[in-house]
């Protein structure tokens, strides 16, 4: 009996446990009514009178050795899990979690337009927002006395020579005519300046895109096709546009471009004034003057042109009320555009 003791003590202090499921099948093994300390006891009985003493006192310390040896185990057990928890250890989270940034709403809206225009072959072009008046104005076909001119539009850095801010991106029109020849077809998206009072719907700078295409034998009907694939790209493909006559020194015959409203659906809504239509852009058939300016022979080449505001066309997109969150790098503002991208 003694040696049965003594082997289940050098058992018991070499026990170990990782889980606490473990340590309960420990407990259940040395401890409960059916374990093996139970079955030292009821073997107790048939012990000699003589050894009851000593083998009495060896199970009951057998006994306090489970007893503290599995509690031990427990707490520490226990103690591990903890500390896990307390890690919160998620094998399947990425390391440092990373806070994304947002594109802003007029990048968004400018890929967009980029992408629709180089599908059509159109490649990107680029000038200088500081320019001269001969590109933004005079090979524009702009008469002398022209309001645009006024001091009141135009940004002047100098007089002489003259050195102003550009008042709209048809200005790269001329500074890619007088260094290539047609085939033309260019983009041209960028920052203009007005001196205009800065308000919900006006600001000194936005943004246009400007499209170009020179070749021989562009017509309107390609204008207009061109327009009808950028509306339905751009607003859907349920989308109408209707072309009005207008007036720019740059195009003739020159147009403006509606859209069927795409909030009421052209229906009529506080939107689009309840006319069901919304003006985007300005457009025509490229001056024989400019033309002429940029020494392209305008009885071998014709052209389009239009331009767009994209300030206005983020607007359409995701009514944006008050034109100056675009400039004020609010980030609740920004924020907003975390799907978008
Ligand atoms: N430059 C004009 C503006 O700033 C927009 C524009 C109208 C551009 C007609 C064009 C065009 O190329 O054909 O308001």
């Amino acid at each position: 009996m003694l040696d049965r003791i003594n082997s289940l003590k050098s058992e018991i202090e070499q026990l170990t446990a990782s889980n606490s499921g473990e340590v309960e099948a420990l407990r259940i093994k040395y401890l409960s009514k059916k374990g093996e300390i139970s079955a030292l006891m009821a073997d107790f009985r048939n012990v000699p009178a003589e050894s009851k003493r000593e083998i009495g006192q060896a199970i009951n310390s057998l006994k306090e050795l489970a007893t503290s040896k599995i509690n031990g185990l427990r707490e520490s057990v226990e103690a591990g899990d903890n500390a896990l928890d307390n890690a919160d250890l998620d094998l399947s989270r990425t390391a440092v979690p990373m806070p994304l940034g947002t594109r802003h709403p007029l990048s968004i809206v400018r890929n967009q337009i980029i992408s629709i225009f180089s599908r059509l072959g159109f490649t990107i072009a680029e000038g200088p927002e500081v320019e001269d008046d001969w590109h933004v104005f005079s090979s524009l076909n702009f008469a002398p006395d022209h309001p645009a001119r006024d001091m009141q539009d135009t940004f002047f850095i100098n007089r002489e020579p003259d050195v102003l801010l550009r008042t709209h991106t048809s200005s790269v029109q001329t500074r890619v005519m007088e260094n290539s020849r047609p085939p033309i077809r260019i983009i041209c998206p960028g920052r203009v300046y007005r001196n205009e009072a800065i308000s919900a719907r006006a600001h000194c700078f936005f943004h246009q895109v400007e499209a170009l295409y020179v070749d021989r034998n562009v017509s309107f009907a390609d204008l207009r096709q061109t327009l009808l694939y950028f509306a339905r790209e751009m607003f859907g493909p349920e989308t109408k546009i209707r072309l009005r006559p207008s007036y720019f020194p740059f195009t003739e015959p020159s147009a403006e471009m509606d859209i069927s409203c795409n909030l009421c659906g052209g229906k009529g809504c506080s939107f689009c004034k309840h006319t069901g239509w919304v003006e985007i852009l300005g457009c025509g058939m490229v001056d024989p003057n400019v033309l002429k300016s940029c020494k392209i022979d305008p009885e071998v080449y014709s052209g389009f042109a239009l331009g767009m505001g994209i300030e206005r066309i983020t607007n359409l997109k995701f009514q944006v009320k008050d034109l100056r969150m675009f400039s004020e790098n609010d980030r609740r503002f920004l924020e907003e555009f975390q799907s978008a991208r």
